[in-house]
């Protein structure tokens, strides 16, 4: 049971932005160790933010109360986006293998923090 009163605009807007929160996890377990997946990350990242901020400007054009947790969501859908460029700089330098590594883990960890608190947002979990 969603916690707001969502426009029918919303409703599309809301569930494009959850399948692509699943296609961003399933990206992010299988393509977040090289060059190539990187990139790939950085596609469907750039995909859901854009998404996201469409969401974000349906509920706030239906003057429904801004979920108090959405500044984080919002912050760790960027977070994620930043992560994942700045891992694929490090990895395209010579040693950076490591620390690209890092950086993807960074990335992998705030999308889940991300779907976490999107579904609380929405009362699923
Ligand atoms: C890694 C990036 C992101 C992921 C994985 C993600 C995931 C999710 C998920 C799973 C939901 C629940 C959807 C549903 O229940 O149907 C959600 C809701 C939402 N997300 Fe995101 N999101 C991300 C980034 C963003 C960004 C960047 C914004 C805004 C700029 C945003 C704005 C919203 C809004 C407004 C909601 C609905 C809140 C509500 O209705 O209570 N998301 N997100």
């Amino acid at each position: 049971m969603r916690p707001l009163a969502h426009t029918p605009a919303m409703d599309v807007m809301l569930t494009i932005h959850f399948a692509l929160a699943w296609l961003v996890a399933i990206c992010a377990v299988f393509f977040s160790w090289n060059a190539l997946g990187r990139r790939v990350m950085n596609a469907v990242l750039g995909l859901q933010v854009l998404a996201g901020l469409i969401v974000a400007g349906l509920l706030g054009a239906s003057h429904a109360p801004m979920p108090p947790l959405l500044i984080g969501h919002v912050l760790l859908g960027f977070a994620a986006l930043i992560a994942y460029a700045v891992a694929r700089r490090l990895g395209d330098r010579p040693g950076g293998a490591g620390r690209a590594l890092i950086a993807s883990i960074v990335g992998l960890l705030c999308i889940a923090s991300a779907i976490y608190l999107g579904l609380h947002m929405t009362g699923q979990v």
